[in-house]
């Protein structure tokens, strides 16, 4: 299958394929391609360049994109869309009044989610999951990590990890899965997390590793949940199992976990609403790639990550949904990146390489995905007809997007 697609009003993201990771001040440049045409064969961008230069083609599909413009399709390092069911009466619980923390207190949260996970069949989780997937994928989204961690048994990890196989198997997006098993204590363990940290550390651990069903090991590393000492012990194991850390880090409260994860050279430490300017410092000079998730600030109303800060330290950053039943029931990319231009002060050249490349990084898949480069997988937005890519984030809330193409086929 070959796919050529002319007239492209400008191309987005166009970068060398030695770039994998965009910092600081570079940030703010986004290299384009005035009037372009792009070529696809099979799953993969082969050629591109602008117009001017196009010689005769022959593709079995062509599309006219005269107006609109082609841009690399989001790369979405942090989801948990593997649940079951939803949390929508705890979101009212909020509006009258209980905070995140005291419905989780209460047993709500997380154990709720894990909950309705142990009691849903594989083939049903598998079917909710993969019509959220699908859904995110319509709006722009090519690659996408996704965390276990409702599952809270070995089993019902297990069930998830599974699920997740699945997904990668069938569908046309490039999966990357996490471990996520420390995500909260479950019921049974209350007064016992050292106990739950064991059966993490002694099975969960070895038995996801040895079946292969994860590639990265995360922690939610949090007053209330797992501290600096537990943390330390999981990545500990993750690694000698070959898992690389991604961590939840500094949502509500900041205590070292930053510095921690960069110690076990974290592929991203992910949240980062609260920070101190020890964080800052601990990810100078490191590999680790800080992520902001704007729709959980958003829809919890908790401080949103000081990406200015961030960026202007000198640091790269990338954006993600972090998509669960809990504190973000929302995986469009879109929104999260008119949320990092409107609420973190991000600019759109800033907040679009927070999506693409850098979203690619934190995945460890920025080699292949992020950009507009020879010999990279062919998933691309194509933009409804616009003035500038400025709209895209401005136009917040609104669907600009035409055609998504992934793994080199045109969605429905
Ligand atoms: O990233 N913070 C921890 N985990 C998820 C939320 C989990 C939930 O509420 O279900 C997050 O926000
Ligand atoms: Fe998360």
């Amino acid at each position: 299958m070959s796919i050529l697609i002319i007239n492209i009003k400008e191309l987005i993201q166009v970068r060398e394929n030695n770039v994998t990771i965009v910092k600081g001040p570079d940030m703010k440049t986004l290299p384009t391609i005035k009037n372009a045409y792009l070529i696809i064969e099979h799953d993969t961008i082969v050629e591109y360049g602008p117009m001017s230069d196009y010689v005769d083609y022959q593709a079995e599909e062509v599309i006219d994109a005269k107006g609109k413009m082609v841009l690399p399709a989001w790369c979405d390092s942090h989801t948990h869309i593997v649940y079951a069911g939803d949390r929508s009466q705890e979101f009212v619980d909020r509006i009258n009044g209980l905070s995140y923390e005291e419905i989780a207190e209460r047993g709500g949260g997380i154990l709720n989610s894990a909950e309705v996970l142990q009691n849903t069949s594989e083939e049903d989780l598998y079917q909710q999951s993969l019509k959220r997937l699908n859904r995110v994928m319509q709006l722009g989204t090519g690659a996408v990590e996704i965390k276990s961690g409702y599952g809270l048994t070995v089993e019902a990890e297990l069930k998830m990890l599974r699920v997740i196989k699945r997904l990668k198997k069938e569908s046309l997006a490039t999966i990357k899965t996490t471990l996520l098993a420390a995500h909260a204590v479950p019921k049974e363990f209350k007064d016992n997390k050292k106990g739950f940290v064991d059966l993490v550390v002694a099975e969960m651990i070895p038995e996801v590793a040895q079946s292969k069903l994860a590639d990265y090991i995360d922690v939610f590393c949090e007053k209330g949940y797992f501290d600096l000492e537990d943390t330390e012990r999981i990545l500990t194991a993750g690694k000698e199992y070959g898992l690389i850390p991604k961590i939840h880090v500094n949502q509500f409260n900041a205590f070292g976990g930053v510095a921690l994860a960069v110690k076990h050279k974290a592929l991203s430490v992910d949240h980062l609403e609260e920070m101190r300017a020890e964080d800052i410092e601990a990810l100078k000079n490191s590999t680790t790639m800080p992520v902001a998730l704007p729709s959980c600030s958003y829809f919890l109303s908790i401080p949103y990550s000081p990406a200015r800060q961030i960026i202007d330290a000198g640091l790269p950053l990338a954006l993600a949904t972090d998509y669960n039943p809990g504190s973000t029931p929302s995986g469009n990319m879109n929104f999260v990146v008119s949320t990092a231009c409107i609420k973190l002060r991000m600019t759109p050249e800033e907040a679009m390489n927070a999506a693409t490349i850098n979203g690619a990084y934190a995945m460890g898949i920025s080699n292949q995905y992020g950009s507009i480069c020879r010999g990279k997988k062919a998933n691309l937005i194509i933009t409804k007809e616009i003035e500038s890519y400025n709209n895209l984030p401005y136009a917040f809330g609104d669907n600009l997007i035409d055609k998504v193409i992934i793994s080199g086929k045109v969605l429905d």
